[in-house]
């Protein structure tokens, strides 16, 4: 009954606990999880503070004392990992993590910045452990000082106005090792490799075009999802990317390796779309070691994220304007104008992320990335510009900081009027979120869309989304009027064999699977009233949220599960559950 000790241990060391349910699911106890919360089947949250705390003590107590070596701080993370008999392969994933984790986590504690009082109620945000030091954690961004001008009711866009047609690809996830027919049951966090291990039983081995197993994707799928997507919307205007280029492979990561990966990715793309612009952002896997991603102000190369941002930018700069290279090289984050009237902002939400150790280090606006982000608005304001958001992790997720997501609501509401529409990755599902005014709270103010992933990462369909957004026209909404979801049947594919090319379809055209009128803020809010009245109508929303994948399909969504998939919808800071 102790599985869950583990998750949490190995979520301190950097991955995430997605991986870690997924790959040690527990057959004596149902667990649900839900970003930072397990539940077991009566409801109850196993993950305690107690533990949390014990682990962090610990793991200070070795850190603070001299004479204890490297070697010793990873075997003791290895018997730890191995003695709860998580993964197969303890040495390997705990001590490949734990060796790649260690310097980063020494040079952050040795700052005597961080205080670990603080690390649980960090880390477990939401279940009110406690911090020792809230005062501390606490910021604001200066709200702007220019009057927020009076908000006007949305207009539909006349029949007969130009559109643009936006392709957005999230989480491809590319294993360069993926091998049809390897191992896909090898309690590693990754599987469906050649080091995966002997397929003992047959309905083990990994499928030919994927797996919905703990794998991410050949390329030979890829490829074929991209040039299909070339295929069927040769009408792409432009594309947006919100990262997780890399395979789930935390305790074996190299820069030189990722950077591989996203050169192979990003040339991929442009062949298949040229001449059509790019907009990308910084997944929290793109980083080494995973999850890393130190404020401008750590100079030490060996520690800080220049390495990454320095090639971000020269790899975006195939589509990018040049005078977007000093926020990129500063903090990964940039602005840039794709027509008069419509600008997208890229943000780089891993300075949210509390996987990130740098988070414990600086959770204060980062880089000054929010700063920035409400001055780019006031600008776009006064410009008469409407604005795009796009990053990776979507604020009001579990993982992403509460103040941070708090102060980030905070500015979408001031520029409300500004801000045309959100779009996010990380989560693999498809799903949206709904931000509200934080005086009239029930008044919807703006809307995220979240993605789905093209890896099947995990028990998942691939797919992809393209929205249709009000075009170039006197008092264009540049607004999101509707998004389409497509995907593959892995299940079928992996059946016809790799004679066949997959067969990509349409799963579900959101104003029609919803019943909706347009896709404005109230009535994305009205869709999440109706789905809390209406069963088979949010049924419909379980069946996409995991892409229609057979084994998501056949299990049926319990109150439980319904409760937080809802719930998801309308928080946008963790902190914050009073709309659920
Ligand atoms: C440091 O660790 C060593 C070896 O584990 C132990 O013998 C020693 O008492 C520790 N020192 C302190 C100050 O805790
Ligand atoms: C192989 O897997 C199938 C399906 O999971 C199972 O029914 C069967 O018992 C397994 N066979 C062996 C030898 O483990
Ligand atoms: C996917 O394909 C399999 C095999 O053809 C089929 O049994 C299953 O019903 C399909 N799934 C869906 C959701 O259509």
């Amino acid at each position: 009954m102790m599985r869950w000790l583990p998750l949490l241990f190995v979520a301190l060391l950097g991955t995430t606990l997605t991986i870690l349910v997924e790959a040690a699911p527990a057959p004596e106890l149902t667990i649900e999880f839900d970003e930072n919360q397990i539940y077991t089947e009566d409801g109850k949250n196993v993950v305690t503070c107690n533990l949390c705390a014990t682990i962090v003590e610990d793991v200070v107590i070795m850190l603070e004392n001299g004479t204890v070596t490297d070697d010793q701080i990873i075997n003791y993370i290895i018997n730890t990992c191995a003695r709860l008999n998580i993964f197969s392969n303890p040495d390997q994933v705990c001590g490949g993590m734990a060796a790649i984790a260690l310097p980063t986590i020494k040079y952050i504690f040795s700052t005597g910045v961080v205080i670990p009082g603080n690390i649980c109620g960090m880390l477990l945000q939401g279940q009110e452990c406690g911090l020792s030091d809230p005062e501390s954690l606490e910021w604001t961004i200066a709200p702007s000082s220019n009057i927020k001008p009076p908000v006007n009711q949305p207009s539909q866009p006349p029949t007969g106005s130009p559109t643009i047609k936006v392709l957005h690809l999230a989480d491809i996830h590319y294993d360069p090792e993926y091998l049809s027919g390897s191992n896909a049951m090898c309690g590693d966090p990754l599987c469906c490799r050649a080091s995966s291990g002997d397929v003992v039983n047959a309905t083990d081995a990994a499928g030919y075009w994927g797996d919905y197993r703990t794998c991410d994707l050949p390329w030979y799928l890829i490829e074929n999802a991209v040039s299909q997507m070339a295929t069927r919307h040769p009408d792409v205007g432009y594309i947006i990317w919100t990262g997780d280029l890399t395979p789930h492979d935390v305790w074996s990561t190299a820069k030189d390796e990722n950077i591989m990966i996203i050169d192979r990715l990003m040339t991929l793309v442009s062949q298949y779309f040229p001449n059509v612009p790019v907009y990308p952002t910084l997944g929290n896997h793109e980083s080494h070691p995973v999850n890393t991603f130190a404020p401008p102000e750590i100079t030490d190369p060996e520690f800080n994220t220049a390495w990454l941002y320095d090639e971000a930018d020269r790899q975006w700069a195939r589509w990018l304007p040049a005078e977007v290279s000093s926020t990129i090289r500063y903090g990964g984050f940039y602005t840039a104008l794709v027509q008069p009237g419509l600008r997208i902002v890229s943000m780089n939400m891993n300075y949210c992320y509390t996987l990130n150790y740098w988070t414990y280090f600086k959770s204060q606006d980062p880089a000054s990335s929010l700063l920035w982000l409400s001055q780019v608005l006031e600008e776009a304001e006064l410009a008469g510009e409407k604005v795009h958001i796009l990053s990776h992790i979507p604020p009001g997720n579990g993982d992403c900081w509460t103040i941070f997501s708090r102060e980030f609501a905070k500015i979408i509401n001031r520029f409300e009027s500004t801000v045309a529409a959100q779009f996010y990755g990380h989560t693999h599902k498809d799903e949206y979120k709904i931000f509200y005014d934080t005086v009239d709270v029930n008044r919807p103010v703006n809307v995220a869309f979240i993605a789905p992933s093209l890896t099947t990462y995990s028990r998942l369909n691939p797919g992809y989304r393209t929205y249709t957004v009000d075009g170039q026209r006197p008092d264009s909404t540049w607004s999101v009027l509707d998004f389409n979801t497509y995907i593959m049947n892995l299940t079928d594919a992996n059946q016809q064999g790799s004679e066949v090319d997959p067969v990509w379809f349409e799963l579900y055209q959101a104003k029609q699977e919803y019943k909706l009128t347009d896709l404005t803020p109230q009535s994305m809010d009205d869709l999440f009233h109706r789905m809390k009245a209406d069963d088979a109508l949010f049924q419909l929303y379980y069946k996409n949220y995991y892409k229609n994948a057979d084994e998501a399909v056949a299990e049926s969504c319990n109150n439980r599960c319904k409760t937080n998939m809802l719930c998801r919808i309308v928080i946008t800071d963790i902190a914050d559950q009073s709309k659920c």
